[in-house]
């Protein structure tokens, strides 16, 4: 290779790497670093058209809806199962949103339901509206 050739390397390589950001597009290395919340919703939000499937064997891009209650439902899934097929707490796949809903507002304001329901009360306290219904839309897909 000779020297000719090596500037454009090097100069291909800049660019990639300006372009790239220096990495911090990453998330993994945007933990890293240090990145506030807001910075880091913003890098999610924007890869996340960007999410690679196989359709065919052919690689497509393909915008994939991440469902918000996904998150949220990490803290529940200790208790519920992560594929909400229940475990302390009772099963939850195959329930409605309706149903969902009305039962953690029934916690929230501190009402009896079953005979663990304290169990659930601080689960449901902390939740809005949208919180809730975030869940629910994502317990259904279970
Ligand atoms: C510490 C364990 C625990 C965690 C964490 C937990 N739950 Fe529960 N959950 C329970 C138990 C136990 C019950 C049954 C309560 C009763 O007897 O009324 C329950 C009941 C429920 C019910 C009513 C089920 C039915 O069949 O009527 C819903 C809906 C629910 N939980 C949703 C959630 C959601 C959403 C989260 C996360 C925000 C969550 N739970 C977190 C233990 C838990």
């Amino acid at each position: 290779m000779n020297t000719r050739h090596l500037d454009i390397v090097v100069l291909v390589l800049l660019v990639l790497f300006v372009l790239t950001g220096c990495g911090k597009n990453d998330p993994g290395l945007a933990k890293e670093v240090g990145l506030s919340k807001k910075q880091l919703a913003d890098i999610e939000e924007r890869i996340k058209p960007f999410s690679v499937v196989m359709v065919d064997g052919v690689t497509a891009v393909v915008p994939v809806a991440a469902l918000p209650g996904e998150a949220k439902y990490a803290a529940c899934g200790a208790c519920h199962g992560a594929n909400g097929g229940g475990g302390v707490g009772p099963a939850l796949a195959g329930q409605t949103v309706e149903y969902i809903v009305g039962r953690l507002n029934q916690y929230k304001a501190g009402e009896k339901v079953g005979n663990q329901s304290n169990l659930m009360w601080g689960q449901a306290a902390g939740l809005s509206d949208q919180d809730m219904n975030e869940l629910a839309e994502y317990i259904v897909t279970l």
